[in-house]
């Protein structure tokens, strides 16, 4: 008898319609609980190896992580999360950095509302992607994230900073108005956010941290401005030229 190759993640049409209007979806069990587990267990030996850019009562965030932890690694080449981004996007992408997230327990701040997008050196970018992979059981209580839908159109926004409670609404004062949807998520769970989507994450009032890791994906032809960027920085790129080469591997390379 022959063995067939497990199938490739598919993710509905049903699923994708919802990602396109409203600029997020849930997707349950992107892996497994015990991947889930595993990957916890090796985000927080990373973190604590490799160091963070930030470190307050917001979150500790450790950037490109699969660069430097093989374990890590797997999570952010994932075939099941390059899968369901390309598929939702409906284009071809390519990896434009990962992320671990902690929101440390019980001292923990909201990461207040913002879009992605406007911090990224990029142009010709129209379908940037994140997954949020919950390493651990995330509810309400511990930081899950919040979208408001309908608004990845809004491409003309500035940056806005993750401490300030109205900094979003300053820019955007009609979206303080908008519904907001609030998405608490098992381990394992993931969330995909257009980079316009504008989220927020709550605080986390438990007694555990809250463990994320987020894989972030833009358009395979996106374009380097030039602009300052800490994952840019060092790399001495060409300012008009495709975002390209091994720091950037195109999102299909994982699906292989
Ligand atoms: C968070 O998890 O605290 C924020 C994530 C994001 O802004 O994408
Ligand atoms: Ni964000």
């Amino acid at each position: 008898m022959t063995q067939t190759a497990p199938a490739a993640f598919s993710v509905s049409p049903a699923l994708k319609a919802v990602y396109q209007r409203d600029g997020f979806v849930h997707v349950p069990s992107i892996i497994s609980r015990e991947e889930a587990s595993e990957f916890r267990a090796a985000a927080l030996s990373a973190t604590a190896r490799l160091g963070a850019i930030s470190d307050n009562a917001m979150f500790r965030q450790s950037v490109n992580v699969w660069r430097e932890d093989s374990a890590m690694a797997k999570l952010t080449q994932h075939p099941n999360v390059a899968a369901a981004a390309e598929q939702l996007a409906g284009v071809a992408l390519r990896l434009w950095h990962d992320q671990i997230l902690i929101k440390p327990a019980l001292s923990s701040k909201p990461t207040e509302f913002h879009q992605d997008q406007p911090y990224w050196p990029h142009s010709a970018s129209t379908h940037p992607i994140s997954a949020w992979i919950a390493l651990v059981d995330v509810p309400v209580e511990r930081g899950c994230m919040t979208f408001i839908p309908e608004a990845q159109g809004r491409t003309e926004l500035p940056p806005t900073s993750l401490a300030a409670q109205q900094g979003f609404f300053d820019v955007a004062p009609d979206l303080m108005w908008s519904a907001r949807v609030t998405v608490p998520l098992r381990a394992g769970d993931c969330t995909f956010h257009h980079g316009r989507c504008p989220h927020m994450a709550t605080p986390n009032f438990t007694d555990e941290a809250r463990v994320a890791h987020v894989v972030i994906f833009v358009d395979a032809a996106t374009i380097y401005t030039g602009s300052k960027h800490v994952v840019t920085d060092p790399l001495g790129l060409e300012a008009g030229a495709v975002l390209d080469g091994e720091m950037f591997p195109r999102a299909s390379s994982f699906t292989r």
